[in-house]
C-alpha cells in the first residue's frame, strides 16, 4: 500500500551558528526519523530524508538523504519537495530561534557578560500546513514535559497534521538520544492510542502501521 508513495521526512536537530565555531542546537539524535525512513523504505515507499547533523549512517541506499545544517536550509530543502510528495513526517527538532547576526569572526571573551539576540526560525510544518492539499497526509511530533495532550492538540490544529506522535521526557529511556521511546498517537478526530516503551525501530513500525490503516480507511483521517 505504501509502494510507490513519495514520502518526505525531516529528522535530527538543526544547528544555528553564533560565529564560525559556535552554534545553538539541541539533543535530538535523529534516531526516530531515520527509523521511520528505513521502515517506509522497506515497504517500497520512495523516501526523501531531509536530515540535520546526526551521527547516523543511513543503511538503505534507496533512501534519498539531503543533508542540511540550519533551519533555513531545512525549510528550503523541504519546499523543493512539498508539492510532489504524498506524505510528510515532521520528525526534526528544528531550533526555534537562530542568532539575529552570525559574526564572521570568532567572538572574543572581553566582557563579563554577553547578550546574543535571537530571531524566530520559520516553522517548516506550519509552512507546509498552509499549502497542504486534501490528498496529502502530514504527521507531526511533539515532545513536551507537561500538558502533552493539550499542547499536542493545539499543534495538530495549527500545523494541519492528520495525526501527531506524542512523547514525553518524563521516564527513563524515552525521547531524545535514547534508543527507546514511549509514544501516544493523537488523531484529528480526537481519538488517542497509547503504546508501551519500545525500541525506536519498533516504534517506527507502529507509526507506519497506523499510517497504513489510515490510508486504507480515509474517513478516519
Ligand atoms: O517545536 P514544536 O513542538 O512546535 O514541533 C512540533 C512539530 O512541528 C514537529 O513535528 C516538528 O518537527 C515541527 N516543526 C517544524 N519546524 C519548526 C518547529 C517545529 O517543522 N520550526
Amino acid at each position: 500500500m505504501l509502494k510507490g508513495k513519495r514520502i518526505l521526512i525531516t529528522a535530527g536537530p538543526t544547528k544555528e551558528f553564533i560565529d564560525p565555531v559556535r552554534f545553538i542546537s539541541n539533543a535530538s539524535s535523529g534516531k526516530m526519523g531515520y527509523a521511520i525512513a528505513e521502515e517506509l523504505s522497506s515497504k517500497g515507499a520512495e523516501v526523501i530524508l531531509v536530515s540535520g547533523p546526526t551521527n547516523i549512517k543511513c543503511n538503505s541506499n534507496t533512501i534519498k538523504v539531503v543533508q542540511v545544517t540550519t533551519a533555513l536550509e531545512m525549510l528550503q530543502a523541504c519546499q523543493h519537495y512539498f508539492d510532489s510528495v504524498d506524505i510528510v513526517f515532521f520528525t526534526a527538532a528544528v531550533a526555534d530561534y537562530r542568532p539575529l547576526i552570525m559574526e564572521s569572526s570568532k567572538i572574543k571573551k572581553n566582557d563579563e557578560t554577553m547578550t546574543i539576540q535571537l530571531t524566530k526560525n520559520p516553522d517548516i510544518a506550519y509552512e507546509f500546513g498552509k499549502i497542504k492539499r486534501d490528498d496529502q497526509i502530514s504527521v507531526g511530533f511533539a515532545l513536551e514535559t507537561d500538558n502533552i495532550i493539550e499542547y499536542g492538540k493545539g499543534k495538530m490544529q495549527k500545523k494541519k497534521f492528520d495525526f501527531i506522535v506524542l512523547n514525553t521526557t518524563n521516564e527513563n529511556g524515552e525521547g531524545f538520544g535514547f534508543d527507546t521511546n514511549k509514544i501516544s498517537l493523537l488523531f484529528n478526530d480526537d481519538s488517542i492510542k497509547h503504546f508501551p516503551l519500545k525500541a525506536k525501530t519498533e516504534v517506527a513500525k507502529d507509526i507506519v502501521a497506523e499510517l497504513e490503516t489510515r490510508i486504507q480507511n480515509p474517513i478516519a483521517i
